[in-house]
């Protein structure tokens, strides 16, 4: 039987886009209220779309039937033209053979190699933090957390070779290119402008001079006779199966400057709820610090513990439940399709809302609590697998899961046992969702190092 879903009409989308630019989850959430899981719109007021929080509709978009769909070039575009086609803005063919290239050097036994560096780049943070800390000041959370996971990605991708400029100018170069594509996607009418003023020359010039340095680094370490435990090296070495051949210089570039963009704001936004979440949740903290001494007794989380602290991955999980940093996804319908009687005509574009699914009370029963104990193996074994997304599904589900949850684990463990914390005072707390979900006014807190 064919469902008739229910729909906003395009004049009434078209009104509704200055809100919807201002406020997108309150705008989404208040449609999933009235109208139910999955319902038609016009994104941007022009385009049809439906938007789902429906775990089966969700995994037959994403998974079961993911070969009729494609990205939508929406979001893509932009960041392809000034990093060009990395695994994350590439498409059909090519992307499948680079993502069976890479995939291997994200699996969790090469990331065994990866711990040290991790670890590294976390001690040195901490010992920049408690520097920062001694001052007795509040620090704002989301930028120390952007840091460390800036930190924690440029080493795990370039490990020695990065000296403190280059690793300055990177962070900066890709955060100014960053700001101007979502400023290019949010504001499409001023491309004209952006295009007359010279600005878009300015941000191209800035992407050559990135391009230029990454590539210096590339070819030097090409020539190199010494071998580096990282990912660059992992990309450097591997071949395709068919031509037994490796990358060119312009896709390693391409590969890693979209590991450097993908595999960092993610993360530290993560990381800045987390430690927000734990400053409410006091008796949480006691769980974590007890798990800790009770796997770790005293020592650091070496590779072979993380699976062991499944309290501290309960606590990450329960994190990106309440704020998925990849708060919606979409994809766009190469031919007609249909899910349980709704037809999916081609050139849709399906709006798969992360943070919906998230959030929906029939799948997590009073969902805005914070209960780590939710992800606890047996009740997770429960939920339909796709009523918790925060690293997509599908073929194209984030290649860099493992290697977040490890970051993560290793920066809670270690800075949980250094630092006692609070949250300042009198702030307004809000997720505010752009690219990624983010604190719209940051989150201030106070450290001071236990005894
Ligand atoms: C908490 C941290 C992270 C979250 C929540 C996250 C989330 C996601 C999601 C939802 C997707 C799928 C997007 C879609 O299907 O449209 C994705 C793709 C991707 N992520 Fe992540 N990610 C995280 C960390 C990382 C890290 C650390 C790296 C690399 C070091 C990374 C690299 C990538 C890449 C390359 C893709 C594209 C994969 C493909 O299309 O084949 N991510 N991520």
């Amino acid at each position: 039987m064919p469902k008739l879903l229910p729909a906003i009409p395009r004049l009434r989308a078209l009104l509704n886009t200055r809100r919807f630019l201002r406020d997108p989850l309150g705008m989404i959430n208040g449609s999933v209220e009235k109208f139910g899981d999955t319902f038609k719109t016009y994104i941007g007021g022009l385009y049809p779309g439906i938007v789902t929080t429906n775990p089966a509709l969700i995994q037959h978009v994403l998974q079961k039937n993911n070969r009729n769909y494609c990205k939508s070039p929406m979001h893509f575009d932009k960041l392809a033209h000034f990093l060009g086609n990395g695994l994350l803005t590439s498409e059909g063919d090519y992307w499948l053979r680079q993502r069976r290239l890479i995939q291997p050097g994200f699996h969790r036994s090469r990331l065994a190699a990866l711990t040290n560096i991790m670890q590294d780049v976390t001690d040195a943070f901490m010992a920049q933090f408690d520097k920062d800390i001694a001052k007795g000041e509040p620090l704002e959370l989301s930028e120390k957390m952007m840091e460390l996971a800036f930190r924690v990605v440029a080493r795990a991708l370039f490990s020695a070779d990065l000296d403190e400029k280059d690793l300055q100018k990177i962070g900066s170069d890709i955060t100014v290119l960053q700001q101007f594509i979502i400023r290019q996607i949010r504001q499409p009418y001023l491309n004209p402008w952006f295009r007359l003023s010279g600005k878009l020359r300015q941000h191209e010039l800035l992407a050559e001079d990135f391009e230029r340095r990454v590539t210096e680094i590339i070819q030097r370490r090409r020539k190199s006779e010494e071998r580096h435990d990282d990912l660059l090296q992992m990309l450097l070495e591997s071949r395709y199966e068919d031509t037994g051949e490796g990358m060119n210089d312009r896709q390693l570039f391409e590969e890693s400057a979209i590991l450097f963009v993908a595999g960092h704001e993610t993360s530290a936004n993560a990381m800045t709820w987390m430690w927000y979440l734990l400053s409410q949740h006091p008796e949480v903290v006691v769980r974590i610090r007890q798990e800790l001494d009770e796997v770790l007794n005293g020592r650091k989380p070496g590779f072979e513990d993380l699976p062991k602290l499944s309290y501290c991955t309960q606590v990450i999980e329960e994190t990106m439940r309440l704020y998925p940093p990849a708060w919606v996804t979409d994809r766009v319908a190469l031919a007609d399709d249909e899910f349980e009687g709704i037809k999916i005509p081609k050139g849709v574009m399906l709006v798969t809302y992360f943070y919906g699914v998230h959030h929906a009370p029939d799948l997590w029963p009073d969902p805005e609590r914070f209960d780590p104990d939710r992800f606890d193996k047996e009740r997770r074994k429960q939920q339909h697998p796709y009523a918790y997304v925060p690293f997509g599904g599908g073929p194209r589900l984030c290649i860099g899961n493992s290697f977040a949850m490890m970051e993560m684990q290793l920066a809670l463990a270690a800075m949980i046992r250094a630092y006692d914390f609070e949250l300042t005072p009198g702030q307004v707390i809000e997720p505010q969702a752009l690219v990624t979900l983010r604190p719209k006014y940051g989150i201030k807190m106070r450290f001071w190092k236990r005894a």
